[in-house]
């Protein structure tokens, strides 16, 4: 299930929300897309058998989107070239076709920039997620990542970025939301203590 969060410009944590239909509206109102999939056996794990358990949600993406290419990145912890991505994926960028992804396993952090800081939108096995075209963004999965996610693009030759070179250091790091956001979730389920 996804959790959004908004960032005010200094970086500040504001309203988190937890129910999937207030995110799933409060990313519409901004031009994104948000929903999940109920997730699904996928057979002997590869591409083409993912491609085809999730047949039926694809083409209902693929009625919207036009699809040209897809590939699947998948990142468990200790993975060498993880640091490299890492840094590249926490750049805010820009890509020319919208960024459409789908976590068939674990969970990441997006970073979409809006008018007056930035939303933040953990995304968990089953969640989807479709960012415009040129609307500038990052994401990061921590120190130990754990996700796999399907990469639907528009342009043939699949992903590419404009970096905008924006500091973004200021907010939390993927590891740092987790924690803060079970901090909060705990106090909120705190039993009051009586006198
Ligand atoms: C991407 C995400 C990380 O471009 O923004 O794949
Ligand atoms: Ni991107």
């Amino acid at each position: 299930m996804a959790v959004l969060v908004r960032f005010d410009a200094k970086g500040s944590w504001g309203k988190v929300l937890l129910d999937a239909q207030a995110v799933g509206d409060a990313l519409r109102s901004l031009g994104l897309s948000y929903g999940s999939w109920p997730r699904r056996a996928v057979g002997d794990g590869s591409l083409d058998a993912v491609l085809a358990a999730y047949g039926p949600e694809l083409d209902g993406l693929k009625s919207q989107l036009s699809i040209r290419h897809v590939d699947r990145v998948t990142v468990k912890p200790g993975n060498p070239d993880w640091p490299l991505l890492r840094q590249r994926f926490l750049a805010e960028h820009t890509h020319a076709d919208a960024e459409i992804r789908y976590f068939l396993s674990g969970s990441g952090l997006f970073y979409i920039r809006c008018s007056d800081g930035h939303l933040a939108l953990l995304c968990e096995a089953g969640d989807w997620i479709v960012v415009p075209a040129g609307m500038p963004h990052f994401f990061d999965a921590g120190e130990h990542p754990d996700f796999d996610a399907l990469r639907l693009f528009s342009i043939p030759q699949g992903w590419e970025a404009d970096f905008t070179g924006s500091q973004t250091s200021r907010l939390p790091t993927f590891d740092e939301f987790r924690v803060r956001l079970h901090e909060l979730r705990a106090a909120e389920g705190a039993v009051p203590s009586t006198p």
